[in-house]
């Protein structure tokens, strides 16, 4: 079994859909969307389903439930109640369905029984792979057809587990269509180690010196624009043994760095192919040589915390003398020595990723952090700090 765990984008489609997967190692993001959709499975009448931590959860579950058209609402918890949800309920309307939104904007998502039109065309205004696969589980379940048009391409497991299921999905250029009238065959679905949870253990080897092996890893493509981010900071990641499992690429991966990194710039099209990892990227360019912009990025204010302004405060605590910039879509970095040795006090915002990224921080300065909040890693990564322990320290 691979020290990361499985990916948590595949799990939570695979847990919708009543798929069934190894849930030996899985985080809290996970099980609060298996818990909701095995809810669902038994639904008598009007629910109300937790989705805990799991934006995914919730924006899948939310379309997979209105194209049922049955009674439900859906709650999360203090942070997932902050985070947009009319992304997801404007086009479910516009197609027909009935939902209700706590200001028009956030949950509690109460979904009142409707039908979707036969047919519903949409052209996705910010590239979600969770506003995507909302649509397209929606389209599943009232059994109707749905085309939508991708500009922007954004992580794409949810097309190929229905491929894989034998759905009648194709892509046709930037569109995709589903036509929900065929039902899936439901399989056992092998889901590879999560590259996510992986990108900490790669920079962590990066930044301590070390060659560590990371095994069974997802490299889908559309996930994997970290590793050329890797390559244009000078580092290096060697790609062992793919193969393919359950319409899926994985591989083992080895990240290191012989020299000094360097810094780079990020901005256009490949954002949603690296979007959770830029925390990790800012935590890089801290320790690089020359500036660091991101940029295009504004869907990271609407992440598990506002993850512009929360990292770029705690890279001040971090380090004083390093320069920061913000912007309303990114901002730029640029390195300082650091000349300062006391306890970090890092204020994560309930957020696994600013967690893991200051951790992974902490291996090459040697600094002490301090986390208000270290039980949130647990959404995405159960085991994260001892296993740093065992590796890095
Ligand atoms: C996810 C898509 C991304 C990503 C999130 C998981 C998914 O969000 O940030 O962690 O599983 O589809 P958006 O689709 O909102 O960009």
């Amino acid at each position: 079994m691979s020290v990361i765990p499985i990916d948590k984008s595949i799990a939570q489609r695979c847990a919708v859909l009543g798929l069934d997967f190894d849930k030996s190692n899985i985080g809290e993001d996970i099980k609060s969307t298996l818990n909701a959709a095995e809810e669902f499975a038994d639904y008598q009448k009007d629910l109300t389903l937790n989705l805990g931590n799991s934006g995914t959860g919730m924006r899948l579950l939310t379309g997979y439930i209105a194209g049922f058209g049955k009674e439900c609402t859906l709650i999360g918890d203090e942070s997932l109640s902050k985070r947009p949800m009319d992304r997801i309920a404007e086009p479910l309307k516009d197609w027909g369905a009935d939902i209700d939104l706590r200001d028009q904007k956030f949950s509690p998502i109460k979904i009142n029984p409707s039908n979707l039109q036969a047919e519903f065309t949409y052209e996705l205004k910010i590239p979600s792979a969770q506003i995507k696969s909302c649509l397209l589980l929606a389209a599943l379940s009232s059994k109707t057809k749905i085309e939508i048009i991708e500009n922007i391409p954004s992580r794409d497991h949810t097309e190929r587990i229905l491929e894989e299921c034998e759905a009648d999905i194709r892509r046709e250029g930037n569109r995709i269509i589903l036509d929900g009238k065929k039902d899936i065959i439901k399989k056992y679905i092998d889901i590879p180690g999560d590259f996510s949870s992986a990108a900490y253990l790669m920079a962590a080897n990066i930044l301590s010196k070390k060659t560590n092996q990371i095994e069974n890893v997802g490299v889908n493509k559309t996930r994997v624009a970290f590793l050329q981010v890797l390559g244009e900071m000078d580092a290096m990641v060697m790609i062992r043994h793919p193969s393919i499992e359950s319409n899926e690429t994985r591989a083992n991966l080895v990240a290191f760095c012989k020299d000094k990194l360097k810094g780079v710039t990020i901005d256009g099209d490949r954002i949603p192919n690296l979007i959770d990892e830029i925390p990790l990227i800012a935590i890089l360019a801290m320790f690089a040589e020359g500036k660091t912009i991101v940029r295009d990025a504004k869907e990271l204010r609407y992440k598990e915390s506002d993850r512009i302004s929360l990292l770029l405060s705690n890279i001040k605590s971090f380090n004083p003398d390093i320069g920061i910039k913000e912007f309303d879509d990114g901002f730029e970095i640029e390195p300082a020595e650091d000349k300062n040795m006391g306890i970090v006090k890092i204020k994560t915002g309930g957020d696994h990723r600013m967690a893991m990224s200051f951790m992974v921080a902490s291996l090459r300065s040697g600094k002490k952090v301090e986390f208000d909040d270290m039980q949130c890693v647990e959404t995405s990564f159960p085991g994260f700090f001892n296993l740093i322990e065992k590796w890095y320290q």
